[in-house]
């Protein structure tokens, strides 16, 4: 479970650039909830993830994972119980070890940091297995170098080494958005299957709507900082692209018309 209280973080604050990018966030979010995360640009939702993350602390609020306060817990420390997927394929994986290689050093996760690990061979069957889940015959290129693989490729891989040790929390920031319409969809599909299986606490930060509905158990839209919309089960089911953008065209039109009293 992942709880967050009056999460405030701003950037350059006190500067004519200050950013105000979270604005009193509160958010519970329950063991194995599956939430996608949609608002425009600078809305907030990869600093609501790397909040999360440890990649930098809050100005203020507090962050709770499975009742432990990791509220000034650095990053390195919460990625024991974290992992995380990102857009650019290049950034989970080892482009210049194998793909076994790339295995072992996912499998020690929140193990103490050795020399380099070497692949053990009791693991290899277990490597292999794992590949062949993904369908795209990768059991068989377990020697090859992980830079050779299509970002797609790359991008199953890195889901796969994030959940090859069940994380607490698994967090995805639009780790769809560079590939073409198909992989995209398999990769989905795959994050799907995954999460359901190991029944992850997940947050999926997409700009596609429709996947915002179609996947996951909850969905929020973040936009200046703060939720302006959460909703879930039932009432998400029914949800349509077109609700969404009435409510993304409402909290741009609030802002004009926030506007118009100043100048007025
Ligand atoms: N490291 C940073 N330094 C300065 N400003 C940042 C930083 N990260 C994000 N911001 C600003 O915070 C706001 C929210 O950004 P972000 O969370 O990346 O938005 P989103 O992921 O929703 O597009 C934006 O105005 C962005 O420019
Ligand atoms: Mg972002």
């Amino acid at each position: 479970m992942i709880s967050l209280k009056n999460i405030k973080k701003y950037f350059h604050k006190g500067s004519v650039n200050e950013v105000f990018a979270l604005n009193d966030i509160n958010l519970e979010i329950g063991e194995g909830e599956f939430v996608t995360v949609i608002g425009s640009n600078g809305a907030g939702k990869s600093t609501l993830l790397n909040c999360i993350a440890g990649s930098f602390l809050p100005d203020s609020g507090s962050i709770t994972i499975n009742n432990c306060d990791v509220t000034a817990w650095p990053e390195y420390k919460r990625a024991k119980f974290i992992s995380r997927v990102f857009q650019d394929p290049l950034l989970g994986t080892c482009p210049s070890a194998t793909i076994q290689q790339n295995m072992a050093l996912a499998i020690r996760r929140g193990m103490s940091r050795g020399l380099a690990p070497g692949v053990k061979t009791k693991d290899k069957p277990f490597f292999r297995e794992q590949l062949k889940h993904l369908g795209l015959g990768l059991e068989d290129r377990v020697m090859d170098i992980v830079g050779l693989l299509s970002g797609g490729q790359r991008q199953a891989l890195t889901m796969l080494m994030a959940t090859m040790v069940r994380p607490e929390v698994l967090l995805l920031d639009e780790h769809i958005a560079a590939l073409d319409p198909k992989t995209a969809n398999q990769i989905l599909s795959l994050t799907r299957d995954i999460v359901a299986e190991q029944n992850l606490t997940t947050l999926m930060i997409t700009h596609n709507m429709k996947h915002a509905i179609a996947f996951g158990s909850r969905l929020i839209m973040l936009h200046q900082g703060r939720i302006i919309l959460d909703v879930r089960g039932e009432e998400k089911m029914q949800l349509t692209v077109k609700d969404l953008l009435a409510q993304f065209y409402r909290s741009q039109g609030e802002e004009l018309a926030n506007d118009s009293l100043l100048l007025g």
